[in-house]
């Protein structure tokens, strides 16, 4: 932790969209009159009928939250159709390849008419508004023209990274009854293949309610190909028209579904609905990121998860903004790739995740000091607590302490950015979330539910609706409740601890329920030992997160093996192999340790807080351990632990 602060330099402070004064008149507003303040806001999008009350709803009893009731527009209308007049030439979307000789881009009138042939090419296949169509695509653009096309006829995507499995692709299809896939032959990231077409037969194999696969030809790979069921995209575009009149959609229908991981080992549908997610995203990415006219904007984040829905797709190109989908790594060819990319299309507005920053830090100061990096003026963050040291590397050697972290703290639930610095409004503290966006009440309470005034450290909670978040989690409103409304009452639970300063600024300390981020994907360590003890020679599993010095957190296994399972190199293998089998390569263990017992309490409770400590090799310090069933289990563990953990 730092106590140092950035200022705000002048020549931003003027050219921003708000400055501090701005800031904390608009901030007051939206807490004193919040109908009043979003009902001026969402004029900046297009309806075709305006709505008749700003909000409905509150965080007591059933949570049945709407925003702008009665509204009508369309998404695909905001994003791409509004911009034609002014902008049809300008460029959306910059496409750059795996292969740093292969990009692409498309302007506003392209991608329209792209979007709207494939929204034909998906009517075509009987698919009507309130429809799910399950998206599982490598980062090109058909992956951003398939989102879109999907809300211009109110399809609701559903969109499964595409570093998933088939058993997690499957689950994701049978959740939503998805009955259209849309995939393509291979993905293509850092010049390895990734067998997608593969996988999505393994899965479908395990869906009947899937009719149709399409599929995009990425690598020309040979591929299996099911006739009448699969359809290569290709064609189909070529046989659509490019008239698609975009439906009139209410503002509280829903527009996308994305899963994500919570305590339990199913993952949750969180769905996010149409008006009050695109007036949050458009608003938060114009101010965070103070995006302007000329602007080049870039976020790194694959369209898989959150950040790539709300600041890839919806939240610029609602704001006409020219944005940059990037299909490979940051690794290849080389360790420049990031800073090649940013002056390759004059980038000025970056948006990355830490462990990224970390992995790029490790390389030291020659590959980006070889680039210019002069077009930068906005750096941005996301995913996990950044270290002060990256926060500062990424300050100074990448953008020459000339440009403004915002450090953005969200959630898949929250649609948008929640806490973070308005780059012209506030000081700088590296590792501090900052401060609440317009509309935002953030609340720091302690185990008891008790809300903390002033410098505290506790619980994060929202204490009231905002228009960017998650209504229910599909088909199971029960669970909803349940997860976010039922530790403290009347409020919104994140999950996440917090400190809050004597300034009042926000510090997220990380999650506090069973989720760990690793690489800033999060992952229940519930599904990951669900995945485990599937295996047969399996009798229990323990998983917990532990500090990683790239990956913020890896992932530690516990593994107890039934009585005719010895251990062995050979089964340790067998075990990550069949885990990236069962998720997929990013829930593969760091360390696994054979672990004849675990720790238990009298009652059978697993004593995670005890497997956290060993984790994280902090043997002196493993507390209270009076309530163990057998406390020679522990000394067992710790004994044991491995070597390079
Ligand atoms: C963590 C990603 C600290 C947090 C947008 C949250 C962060 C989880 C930050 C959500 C940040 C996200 N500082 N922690 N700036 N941003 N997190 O749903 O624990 O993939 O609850 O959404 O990431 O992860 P999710």
């Amino acid at each position: 932790m730092t106590d140092t602060l950035f200022p705000v330099p002048d020549s931003w402070a003027k050219a921003a969209w708000i400055d501090n004064v701005t800031y904390r008149r608009m901030y007051e507003q939206s807490l004193s009159d919040p109908e009043g303040f979003w009902g001026e806001q969402a004029g900046c999008l297009d309806w075709f009928r305006p709505w008749t009350k700003v909000k409905e709803g509150s965080f007591d009893g059933d949570v049945h939250i709407s925003w702008f009731c009665g509204g009508k527009l369309n998404v695909s209308y905001n994003c791409l159709d509004r911009h034609l007049p002014m902008r049809g030439d300008a460029v959306a979307l910059i496409w750059e390849g795996d292969d740093p000789a292969v990009s692409r881009s498309f302007s506003y009138r392209q991608l329209h008419e792209e979007v709207c042939r494939f929204a034909n090419v998906l009517k075509s296949l009987g698919l009507r508004r309130g429809d799910r169509v399950t998206i599982y695509l490598p980062m090109i653009p058909e992956l951003a023209v398939a989102m879109l096309a999907c809300t211009r006829i109110g399809v609701v995507h559903s969109i499964v990274f595409g570093g998933f499995s088939a058993d997690s692709l499957a689950e994701r299809i049978r959740d939503c009854q998805g009955r259209v896939l849309i995939t393509a032959d291979e993905g293509l990231r850092g010049g390895q293949r990734i067998p997608a077409k593969e996988n999505a037969d393994k899965a479908v194999e395990k869906c009947p309610i899937v009719e149709k696969v399409i599929v995009v030809k990425r690598t020309g790979a040979a591929i299996s190909w099911i006739p009448g069921r699969d359809l290569p995209w290709g064609e189909l575009m070529e046989n659509a028209s490019t008239d698609c009149p975009p439906e009139e959609m209410d503002a509280e229908d829903p527009l996308f579904i994305l899963y994500t991981s919570g305590s339990t080992g199913k993952p949750k549908g969180v769905l996010h609905t149409t008006g009050g997610y695109l007036v949050f995203s458009a608003m938060t990415h114009k101010h965070i990121f103070d995006y302007h006219d000329g602007d080049i904007y870039w976020c790194t984040a694959d369209i898989g998860w959150v950040t790539g829905h709300s600041y890839i797709i919806y939240g610029p190109l609602a704001n006409g903004a020219t944005t940059v989908m990037f299909e490979g790594v940051p690794h290849y060819p080389d360790w420049s790739r990031f800073w090649n990319i940013v002056d390759k299309h004059g980038i000025s507005i970056l948006y990355t995740a830490p462990t990224a920053i970390r992995a790029l830090m490790r390389q030291g100061d020659e590959p980006v000091q070889k680039t210019s990096r002069r077009s930068l003026r906005l750096l941005g963050t996301v995913g996990e607590p950044i270290n002060p040291e990256a926060w500062l590397w990424y300050y100074d050697v990448v953008g020459e302490k000339r440009c403004p972290i915002v450090d953005t703290w969200w959630q898949t639930e929250t649609g948008g950015i929640l806490i973070s610095p308005l780059p012209g409004a506030m000081p700088l503290k590296p590792g501090s979330a900052a401060r609440p966006y317009f509309g935002v009440k953030p609340a720091i309470v302690d185990a008891a539910g008790n809300f903390l005034e002033g410098p505290a450290d506790g619980n994060l909670v929202i204490t009231d609706p905002w228009p960017g978040m998650l209504r229910t989690i599909y088909g199971d409103h029960s669970r909803f409740l349940q997860t976010y409304f039922s530790m403290y009452k009347g409020v919104y639970f994140t999950g996440d601890g917090a400190r809050r300063d004597e300034d009042g600024d926000y510090w997220i300390t990380g999650r506090i329920d069973d989720v760990i981020n690793v690489s800033g994907h999060r992952l229940g360590t519930a599904e990951v030992e669900s995945a485990l003890v599937a295996h047969p020679g399996v009798a229990e599993a323990a998983v917990v997160g532990f500090p990683h010095e790239i990956k913020g957190q890896g992932i530690y296994a516990y593994v107890t093996l039934k009585a005719d399972c010895p251990p062995s190199e050979v089964l340790r293998e067998e075990l990550l192999l069949w885990v990236r089998k069962e998720i997929g390569a990013i829930a593969v263990p760091d360390v696994l340790q054979w672990s004849p017992g675990l720790p238990k309490t009298r009652s059978g409770k697993i004593m995670r807080r005890i497997l956290r400590k060993i984790a994280a090799n902090s043997l002196d310090d493993l507390g209270d351990t009076s309530t163990l069933a057998e406390p020679a289990v522990v000394e067992e563990l710790t004994r044991n632990r491995p070597a390079a953990a």
